[in-house]
């Protein structure tokens, strides 16, 4: 049975990723508003990576006989501006999202919850992947401007992106 502080945080987790998902979500449909297809594939392949997020912390819980509690999702604001003044937005909220994992792995070995401790090591590596992700695309847009043609073979590099599903196991 799941530690219920743990639960807690981990139900908590769940809402983070889906809320990560209607981010990367309202990123996708700004950057369709703007012309650029590539950054929108490229935020709605994270948003369907994001829902993966929520879904294995939900199976998680209900493997450990746990109760999975939903709660209300927030709708993303001020989702304008540049794509490398968007891109500075994702990397900062995936540096949120990992200190909360994080959380969530010194509370778990707080309360002697192994299998929970031994879980969030998959997350915890896939963060470093998610920052890393975010910030490629940042030093990129420095590197080379943005500008009209650039952001234009940015965005086709973008648009190469494909998604496959997640899975801890
Ligand atoms: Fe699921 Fe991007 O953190």
């Amino acid at each position: 049975m799941i530690n219920e502080k743990i639960q807690d945080v981990l139900n908590a987790q769940i809402n983070k990723e889906f809320y990560s998902a209607y981010l990367y979500l309202a990123m996708s449909a700004y950057f369709d508003e703007i012309g650029l297809e590539g950054f929108s594939n490229w935020t709605k392949v994270q948003a369907r990576e994001e829902v993966d997020h929520g879904m294995i912390l939900f199976d998680f819980i209900i493997e450990r006989n746990g109760k999975v509690q939903l709660s209300q999702i927030d709708v993303p604001e001020n989702i304008s501006g540049s794509p490398l003044e968007i891109f500075e937005k994702i990397y900062e909220h995936e540096k949120y999202v990992t200190d909360s994992i994080n959380c969530v792995a010194s509370m778990s070995d707080d309360e002697c919850d192994l299998a929970s401790r031994n879980f969030i090591d998959w997350y915890i590596a896939e963060q470093v992947e998610e920052e890393r992700n975010a910030y490629e695309i940042i030093l990129k847009l420095k590197m080379f401007g943005d500008d009209k043609a650039t952001l234009y073979h940015i965005d086709k590099d973008l648009q190469e992106r494909t998604y496959k599903s997640h899975s801890y196991k």
